[in-house]
């Protein structure tokens, strides 16, 4: 049997809903404020029903507190912000005040179903976590699903790569995962980091300066024999510095190449950039000729922000790491954190995510970390969307039209306004806005 908890402090509605509760098989615990209810063991319940205005602090304070346990908010029609509030602080769902019995429960019904499901993805998820394509590679959107099929399919063969997404999407990892997955695994993995290399460099950095190969040591091309040469940061090369990759690629009248110099025959290229090289090619600012010799197969990580559920799986996996990193006992998310994760629009996409963290995990005192101390800025995420589907799906005239219509005949303006939550004066602004006047042969107030 379902347990659920209800915090709210007017016993007439609290009885009524334990009553209601206790009807269809629930057992039902009550609470007045968010102290009675912090002396309960929250989390061994499968819901917790709250009013937001209590005497002290205000119930969405339990949402966190809560934590894994859902909370249902109960608000008024007249402070329905506060339902949008709650859904930020991570509350499962709202329902407005008045409700009828059907309604309530349904919600209640689905939100513990939703739940339990969500419960289970999780478990299905840690699961999974070990068995990622790529060790230590999180993702599940079918976009990675994607990009990890490529990874097993390009591996084991020689082809060049060209791993395109914008900065801090995972592109070095894709690269390595692509080495650890070939025949060359055992041989070196070589970063040829391109950007802000002067143009002359190039050939020295490839093949060594010329008294450096006189002394038997020699560039990253004889370092990378027989391995994998990662060019990464790929689209800041000049474009004379393209023209001797090129040549350096082609593996052909290259003319510093001395006999005993290793040449590039048994190297696995694979590069990288945050760039738009299409736009660049586009713009005569990447060579094209260099550009289709890398592209043999192109993949294209996407941003952070497109993936959906990973990120908090993401957020989860790498609030572990950091906390095994910083030797702190394990700290958990709060839901509020987690909500302002999901909606933050991540520029600097997965290492942005992880510096944050790790911030967040060195600065927490507590055991779970808050929205305040990721410290990102969510104004500029699709928060917005959520207000306007909100306020979409509820149809705010709708339901007070109805609930005026249905009701006025058998309750007074002070009961109606009551059960709106709203002032009388508020009441009959709303009728004369929604053009629903009180009809003078109603009952008398
Ligand atoms: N899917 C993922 N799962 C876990 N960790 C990830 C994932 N993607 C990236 N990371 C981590 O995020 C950080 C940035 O990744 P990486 O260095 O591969 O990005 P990048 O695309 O090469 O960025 P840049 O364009 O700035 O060079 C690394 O610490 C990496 O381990
Ligand atoms: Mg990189």
């Amino acid at each position: 049997m379902n347990q659920i908890l209800i915090v709210e402090d007017e016993s007439v509605i609290r009885r009524a809903v334990k009553r209601l509760l206790e009807r269809n098989d629930y057992v039902v615990v009550e609470a007045g404020s968010v102290e009675e209810a912090r002396q309960l063991p929250l989390k061994n319940f499968d819901l917790i029903i709250s009013d937001v205005r209590l005497p002290g602090a205000p119930g969405t304070e339990i949402i966190d507190i809560a934590t894994p346990t859902p909370v249902l908010i109960m608000t008024s029609y007249a402070s329905i912000r506060s339902a949008v509030d709650a859904m930020k602080l991570g509350a499962i769902d709202y329902i407005a005040k008045p409700f009828d019995h059907d309604e309530l429960l349904m919600v209640v019904e689905r939100v513990i179903k939703q739940d339990r499901q969500l419960r289970q993805q999780e478990v299905l998820k840690s699961e999974v976590e070990k068995s990622y394509p790529v060790r230590g590679m999180i993702g599940e959107c079918s976009a990675m699903v994607d990009v990890f099929r490529r990874i097993d399919k390009v591996a084991p063969t020689d082809a060049t790569v060209l791993i395109l997404g914008e900065s801090g999407t995972g592109k070095e990892l894709v690269a390595r995962a692509l080495h650890e997955r070939s025949h060359r695994s055992q041989s070196p993995f070589v970063v040829f980091n391109c950007a802000a290399l002067p143009e002359h460099q190039v050939e020295a950095e490839l093949f060594g300066q010329q008294d450096e190969r006189q002394n038997g040591r020699s560039g990253l091309l004889a370092k990378a024999q027989g391995g994998t040469l990662f060019m990464d940061q790929v689209g800041e090369l000049s474009m004379a510095a393209q023209a001797r990759l090129l040549r350096v690629l082609q593996g052909d009248e290259y003319a510093p190449r001395q006999e005993g110099d290793q040449n590039s025959s048994d190297i696995r290229i694979i590069a990288a950039t945050h760039q738009d090289v299409r736009k660049l090619v586009q713009q005569q600012s990447f060579r094209s000729d260099l550009y289709f010799r890398l592209r043999v197969v192109e993949m294209a990580l996407p941003p952070l922000r497109e993936r959906g559920n990973d990120i908090k799986a993401l957020a989860k996996y790498l609030l572990n790491k950091s906390s095994k990193q910083l030797n702190r006992p394990a700290l958990s998310m709060s839901r509020s954190a987690l909500e302002a994760i999901r909606r933050y629009h991540w520029p600097g996409n997965v290492r942005e995510l992880a510096n944050t963290i790790e911030r967040a995990v060195i600065l927490c005192e507590g055991e779970s970390i808050t929205p305040e101390l990721l410290a990102i800025d969510h104004h500029i995420t699709s928060g917005q969307h959520k207000l306007e589907n909100i306020n979409d799906n509820l149809s705010l005239e709708e339901y007070f039209r109805h609930f005026v219509l249905d009701n006025q005949d058998h309750m007074t303006e002070t009961e109606l306004a009551k059960k709106l939550g709203i002032s009388r004066k508020a009441l009959w602004e709303r009728r004369q806005r929604f053009g629903i006047p009180r009809e003078k042969k109603g009952r008398k107030n």
